[in-house]
């Protein structure tokens, strides 16, 4: 109808020639062709993948099956049904140990082993591309110590790489020396002093995509000078005819990368991080063993799910064995390649699997950035389709990330248990949406942790389809 209207409007009007007038029907209806086009299909993949929904607590699945299409949503359910919405708050509350309490979803906390997130908001990893020899600075106090004050629940730093050639540019930061260790420990006390907000610390090791200028002075463009030797599975330049051919890593390479990311971790574990999360993803190194777009290797380390698994497994297991037990890990993925022949959701969910038999907590799912032609599909939570198919085939939390932009976003992935933290660029979001929840002074995170009633109480912990806590 909507179709028929506009496109009896545009032949009406005499506003050009009826050509000009189909093509600015045709401009018009496109997008919202495509939006319908998408709400279509993620409501047929609900009901294909329904298997993945039948373990959810049946309030959660009643929610998702409700706005399983992503165009309803949390705040126009609650137009039509305040009571029902006001029923799912509460049930979701009551699953992350606030009983009886209609808690916006957002505002509710989250555990993972011994750590309370107090909300769901978290800030995504960014690279600031703004440190000296791997050194944050006051620059890098004054970034994180205003994000921490802005009332996130987890707040993520920008990459930081595990030894000088590990940095995607010289501006990078790292953590691969005690004058690093020393600085990264002056932030991790500011922002604990400053509130209630967890801070969580991206290790990672830029690959075929380092040596590369600032971004502002031409992101992905090789360094003119004062660059260094890439590494990668395989001798693949990001940019063909522009950018470094990497070398080809050897066993002994691989001994090295993953002893500097258990160094850093040991510096990590000492400066106070809450989490720690390896990044594999957006094509850097770890992320290019796991797609078979840039993992080209004919050895153990290439080839099958198993065999590009098996490098960035092995670090995720020393990691793991070197960082504090009742401290959780999270690993970054890229769970799309966007690209033919590329990962994929289904491929994502394999990788993720074996993370998770290797302990990790929480699958952080991103995607793209792998190879320069790739063909993503944006628009609204693109990414929250891929973060719902690996939380409930794998029965695993997730953060979601990517264009989620309302609190009512926010509310609606979380209630819908598409994702159990979402991401985003901002910073002080989270405070002006926590002035407007119907219960500022009980559900906000503004209290910053010395308001006595803030919805976790150190003992409570969330549930996960009947077990009683994350570890
Ligand atoms: C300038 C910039 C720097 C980024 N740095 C990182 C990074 O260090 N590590 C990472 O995993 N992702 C990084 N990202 C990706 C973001 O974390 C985020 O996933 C992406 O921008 C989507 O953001 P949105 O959810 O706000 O749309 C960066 C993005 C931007 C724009």
């Amino acid at each position: 109808m909507e179709d028929a209207i506009a496109l009896a409007a545009v032949l009406q009007s005499t506003d050009g020639d009826v050509p000009t007038r189909l093509a600015r029907y045709q401009a018009e209806r496109e997008v919202e062709a495509l939006k319908l086009q998408s709400a279509a299909r993620n409501r047929m993949t609900w009901f294909e993948h329904v298997d993945r929904y039948v373990d959810l607590p049946p309030q959660q699945f009643v929610f998702s099956l409700l706005t399983g299409s992503q165009r309803v949503s949390h705040a126009n359910q609650r137009l039509r049904d305040p009571a029902y919405i006001a029923g799912v708050d509460r049930a979701i509350a009551a699953q992350s140990g606030v009983p009886d309490r209609a808690v916006p979803p957002m505002f509710t906390p989250f555990r993972l082993r011994h750590l309370t997130i107090p909300n769901r908001v978290a800030v995504s990893p960014m690279c600031m591309y703004s440190a000296q020899d791997g050194t944050p600075d006051d620059f890098h106090l004054v970034h994180y110590g205003s994000r921490a004050t802005g009332g996130a629940g987890l707040m993520f730093t920008e990459m930081t790489c595990v030894g000088p050639e590990a940095r995607i540019t010289p501006g990078c930061t790292g953590l691969w020396n005690d004058v690093q260790e020393a600085a990264w420990k002056r932030v991790v006390g500011f922002v604990h002093r400053a509130g209630s907000t967890k801070i969580a610390l991206q290790l990672g090791h830029a690959g075929r995509k380092g040596a590369t200028k600032l971004a502002w002075e031409g992101a992905d463009q090789p360094l003119p000078a004062g660059g260094w030797e890439l590494i990668a599975p395989s001798p693949l330049p990001y940019l063909p005819g522009t950018s470094q051919v990497p070398r080809t890593m050897t066993r002994a390479d691989m001994d090295a990368v993953l002893a500097a990311h258990v160094a850093a971790t040991k510096r990590a574990a000492r400066c106070g991080f809450d989490l720690l999360e390896l990044h594999c993803a957006h094509g850097y190194l770890l992320s290019s063993f796991l797609s078979p777009l840039t993992n080209r290797r004919a050895d153990a380390y290439g080839g099958s799910i198993d065999a590009r698994c098996k490098f960035p497994l092995e670090v995720f297991a020393a990691m793991r064995a070197a960082w504090p037990t009742e401290r959780p890990m999270s690993v970054r993925l890229s769970a799309h390649d966007w690209a033919p022949d590329g990962n994929t959701g289904d491929e994502a969910v394999e990788i993720a699997r074996r993370f998770q038999a290797a302990g990790v907590d929480i699958v952080h799912v991103s995607s793209g950035q792998v190879v320069k032609h790739e063909r993503p599909v944006y628009g609204r939570m693109f990414q929250v389709p891929l973060s719902d198919q690996i939380r409930n085939a794998l029965h695993v939390p997730t953060i979601a990330v990517g264009n989620i932009f309302e609190a009512d976003h926010v509310n609606t992935i979380i209630a819908a248990g598409r994702a159990d933290l979402r991401a985003w660029r901002g910073r002080t979001w989270p405070i002006r949406t926590g002035r407007c929840t119907p219960r500022p002074s009980r559900a906000s995170p503004t209290c910053r942790g010395r308001c006595s009633t803030t919805p976790a109480s150190s003992s409570s912990s969330a549930t996960w389809r009947g077990r009683p806590s994350w570890r």
